[in-house]
């Protein structure tokens, strides 16, 4: 018989400040920038998950009645969690330059760049339309630096592939709250502990599994699907039990829900062009590029179906692209579908 499993205790575990201040010299700097930087990120994440869980007392509920970049219906969440990331990395002073779906321009925190050399990308609150019904949302964040040669915060010192982003990282207010990050150095999990207020390493060194057996993707878009995923898709459904199909499906429609839960338990999140989005729908700054540093980093890949999410030349901050991520062989086999190389039936 099994041994029970020994519940640990809250003093056994490292708390992500003890961690971020270990592992900080992985950014190649020792002033301590970088771990300011990320605490800033976690007192914000720790503040919007405080809103989250008085959400249904006071009234957060719903929308602000504006229209935001995207052309999406803004909610009243979308808002206040901008605000709090926004004004917690002004007053942190480590950042000189912020990109936010909730907001059409990058905002600069300062005129001249003196000390805070790092540039914040995020979608505040991502799965915004899940709130109201109790389901998982998110933040993504991503982290860059200002090129060495650039002396003003512009839009242009954003505009870098995913390659050169120094962190990448998310939150999940889920059933617990969990943040997730890597400096390209492994990825570690830290769930929140209400009862202290601190973010514990729960989750040290995640990998994704090789393969999975479930997929993502909005099946009600299927019609306008290209024909390669079409075949995938019926691929992945046919009954073939020596290679395990057909698989599941698991479509929560929070991007980082999904990610967070194909990248622990294996599986591929998909969004694709459609005739709706024929870009794709997710954003190439705040949503793709950081999942895919993490899932890369947790030996995983994201693909547009065309190539490397992580290698697309940005032109503009709120860029769409369809993104393919998850387990490293699934994304392949997605990939072998678009180029006709696979085919169903
Ligand atoms: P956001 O709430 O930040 O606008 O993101 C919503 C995104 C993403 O989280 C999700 O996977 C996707 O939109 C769902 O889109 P569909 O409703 O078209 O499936
Ligand atoms: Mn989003
Ligand atoms: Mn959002």
């Amino acid at each position: 018989m099994q041994p029970a499993s020994r519940i640990r205790e809250i003093g056994e575990f490292k708390t992500l400040e003890q961690f971020i201040i270990e592992r900080q010299l992985e950014v190649s700097e020792s002033t301590g920038s970088f771990s300011r930087l990320l605490r800033d990120i976690s007192v914000a994440a720790k503040l919007v998950n405080w809103h989250m869980r008085r959400a249904g007392i006071v009234d957060v509920f719903g929308q602000t009645g504006e229209i935001n970049v995207q052309g999406e219906v803004q909610q009243i969440m979308d808002a206040l969690a901008h605000k709090e990331f926004v004004r917690a990395l002004k007053r942190g002073g480590e950042c000189c330059l912020i990109g936010s779906e909730e907001h059409s321009e990058a905002i600069p925190m300062r005129t001249s760049i003196d000390t805070g050399r790092y540039i914040v990308l995020l979608d505040p609150l991502d799965g915004s339309s899940n709130i109201e019904v109790n389901v998982s949302v998110g933040t993504i964040f991503s982290i860059y630096q200002m090129p060495d040669d650039v002396s003003e915060p512009t839009l242009e010192s954003a505009l870098q592939p995913g390659t050169r982003q120094v962190a990448a990282g998310y939150v999940v207010y889920g059933s617990s709250t969990m943040l997730v990050y890597t400096t390209g150095h492994g990825v570690n999990g830290f769930t929140l502990d209400p009862a202290i207020g601190e973010f514990l390493l729960t989750h040290p060194e995640i990998k994704t599994p090789r393969t999975g057996k479930m997929y993502s993707v909005n099946e009600g878009n299927y019609n306008s699907f290209e024909q390669g995923l079409k075949e995938h898709i019926k691929w992945m459904q046919h009954e073939d039990s020596d290679s395990g199909r057909p698989l599941g499906t698991r479509y929560i429609g929070s991007f980082v829900a999904d990610f967070h839960r194909n990248l622990l338990k294996g599986g591929l999140y998909i969004y694709p062009a459609t005739h709706k989005n024929p870009e794709g729908k997710l954003r190439l700054m705040y949503e793709a590029n950081p999942l895919a540093m993490i899932v890369e980093e947790a030996g995983g890949a994201a693909s547009t179906g065309a190539g490397r999410v992580l290698d697309v030349v940005p032109t503009k901050l709120h860029q769409r692209v369809p993104v393919y991520i998850g387990c490293v062989d699934m994304v392949r086999t997605a990939e072998s579908f678009l180029r006709g190389e696979l085919r169903y039936p």
